[in-house]
């Protein structure tokens, strides 16, 4: 994995199609859909970007001008070294160890579960529930994740490209993470967003 993106990043640089998106405007609009776990966040919260390739997220938050703090990591060392490089906010850190990582108040991942290469299915599968998991436990208010869909149109599929089945990890994620869970397919992608929000519960409408 570390090498396919390696591979990306020395093909076309810090550029979307140096993380293998196809745009800047596809990029941003993924951003956009995972960052909606932390609407209404009141205070500074610390991100975790899972998978934060040269930094691209990092940029946009600099950017939007609001109060955060951001962890950056990816399995992809010249990727980091590349963000770390570039990117020079005291608000911001980058790593590839998962060991340094922080318990943080959100945890996003855009584009991890997409490239399976010589994977099977099933092997990948199951790599999905367990960085579901890693997601979950590095968040203390929520997390958010997005996957290529099965509902893809069938003439561009690829043989190496992973595509999840939106209700799965949506059931998923509602019987191991929170009763708090949206899934998001409408925005003109062929993927769909998930988001997970941990530690409140959903308020009764009706009385029992
Ligand atoms: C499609 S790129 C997207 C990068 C960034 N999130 C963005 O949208 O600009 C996916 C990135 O996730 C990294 N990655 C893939 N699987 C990972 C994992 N299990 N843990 C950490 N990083 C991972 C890759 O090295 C790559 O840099």
């Amino acid at each position: 994995m570390a090498r396919y993106y390696s591979e990306k990043l020395g093909a076309h640089g810090v550029t979307p199609q140096g993380v293998d998106w196809n745009s800047e405007d596809s990029q941003q609009l993924r951003f956009s859909q995972l960052l909606l776990v932390m609407q209404e966040e009141p205070r500074e919260p610390l991100v975790l970007d899972y998978g934060c390739g040269y930094g691209a997220l990092a940029r946009r938050l600099i950017a939007a001008g609001a109060p955060f703090r951001y962890v950056g990591f990816d399995v992809c060392t010249p990727m980091v070294a590349r963000a770390r490089a570039d990117v020079r906010d005291p608000r911001c850190s980058f790593t590839d160890r998962e060991s340094e990582l922080p318990v943080a108040d959100y945890t996003v991942a855009s584009g991890i579960f997409n490239v399976r290469l010589q994977a099977s299915s099933e092997q990948w599968r199951a790599h999905v529930v367990k960085t579901i998991d890693a997601l979950a436990r590095h968040s203390s208010r929520g997390f958010a994740f997005n996957m290529l869909t099965r509902y893809a149109d069938a003439r561009k599929l690829r043989d190496y490209l992973y595509y999840a089945d939106p209700g799965e990890y949506f059931k998923l994620c509602k019987q191991s993470w929170s009763r708090n869970v949206a899934l998001l397919h409408h925005y003109d992608l062929y993927e769909f967003t998930i988001l997970v929000k941990l530690g409140s519960e959903p308020k009764a409408l009706l009385h029992p």
